[in-house]
């Protein structure tokens, strides 16, 4: 039976489009931003936030648990995972085949200074005796689940050859390549011909793995050209989705959302994460997303501050009310 990336890629081919992919981000894309985004414009694929195995395979597991959270509007979901220890990889992809998902990642991208250190994540490349044992474990245990990767160019210097080579040798069903090495956490621009050679070598090794570009893309447009220039199979966007909620919407391209639209979303924000994290996560969590709907209209800052001042979801509610009903936005 074709996977879902199969699917898509076979889509991708005939549409001439590529699929489009919501980046994982920790502590950002839990269930309850991708409710928002899905409500939004939907993206071809959905991730969780990366999922620690060792805390997966612990009696503390429920300490986890909040991460691997869907709806069953969030289909196809990829559980992202990461760590160092192959029998937990084994373990935590037999939980999340049971628990519904359609695919598995492995983290081998996050720079995080400290998780490097101790050889996970981005710590793991170059280390490939370990990532193939970890790979087949992971595959061992997740079944049917294709099992994709989602990386940078390399470590300390760009190895498109080596690493990426190596990687696609193991047959990935997809592997994701953030256009950046590990050592430029994301302060350069991200290197699309890098990820351009990832699609030619692929081709030259006559590998079925699709490929995903990921890097600095703001909206369709740029994925769409990024696309017809590199040649990759998907398109993975992260920070852009902050600039522009609807960035996935393909049916209203063109409609334009006023402030009161926004605000209206954010309400719809505040009472989906009241209602799914209650007494799980600090109100304060709420907060980091405020810019994405607060930002285009006259004092969007002052008001902003102010809101950030309110303790709780039934406070900042009735203030944003009270914005929309001003009238002045
Ligand atoms: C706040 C934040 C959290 C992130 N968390 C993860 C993560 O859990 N797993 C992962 O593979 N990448 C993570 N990333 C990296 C993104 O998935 C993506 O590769 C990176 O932001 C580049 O894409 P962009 O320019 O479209 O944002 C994170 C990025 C940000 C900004």
């Amino acid at each position: 039976m074709k996977t879902f990336w199969e699917k898509l890629q076979e889509k991708t081919e005939k549409e001439k489009k590529p699929f489009l992919v919501q980046a994982p981000m920790e502590n950002v894309t839990d269930v309850v931003f991708r409710e928002m985004i899905n409500i939004c414009g939907r993206p071809d694929v959905f991730f969780t936030e990366f999922t620690n195995t060792d805390g997966l395979c612990s009696r503390g597991k429920d300490g986890e648990s909040h991460r691997l959270q869907f709806t069953k509007n969030q289909h196809p979901i990829v559980a992202q995972i990461w760590g160092n220890n192959p029998e937990n990889y084994y373990q935590s992809a037999m939980i999340l085949k049971k628990q519904g998902f359609d695919g598995i990642d492995i983290n081998m991208g996050c720079p995080d200074r400290d998780i490097v250190k101790k050889g996970s994540c981005a710590g793991l490349i170059n280390n490939n005796s370990l990532v193939r044992e970890i790979y087949l474990a992971t595959k061992e245990g997740a079944g049917n689940l294709p099992i994709s990767i989602k990386t940078r160019l390399g470590l300390n210097k760009i190895e498109t050859e080596k690493w990426i080579g190596f990687l696609l040798g193991l047959d990935l069903a997809a592997l994701t390549i953030h256009g950046r090495i590990a050592k430029e956490m994301s302060k350069f621009p991200a290197n699309w011909e890098e990820i351009g050679k990832v699609v030619k070598i692929r081709n030259e090794m006559e590998k079925k793995t699709i490929i995903i570009g990921n890097g600095d893309i703001q909206n369709k447009e740029e994925a769409f050209e990024k696309y017809e220039k590199y040649h990759v199979d998907g398109i993975m966007i992260g920070r852009g989705i902050f600039s522009n909620l609807w960035v996935f919407n393909r049916d209203n391209e063109n409609k334009i959302y006023n402030s009161n639209d926004k605000l209206n979303l954010l309400i719809k924000h505040i009472t989906l994460f009241e209602n799914t994290w209650k007494n799980k996560k600090p109100f304060e969590v709420m907060k980091k997303f405020y810019k994405i709907y607060i930002s285009d209209f006259p004092n969007a800052s002052d008001f902003r501050l102010s809101l950030m001042e309110a303790k709780d979801s039934e406070s900042s509610i009735a203030m944003i009310k009270n914005k929309i009903n001003e009238n002045i936005i």
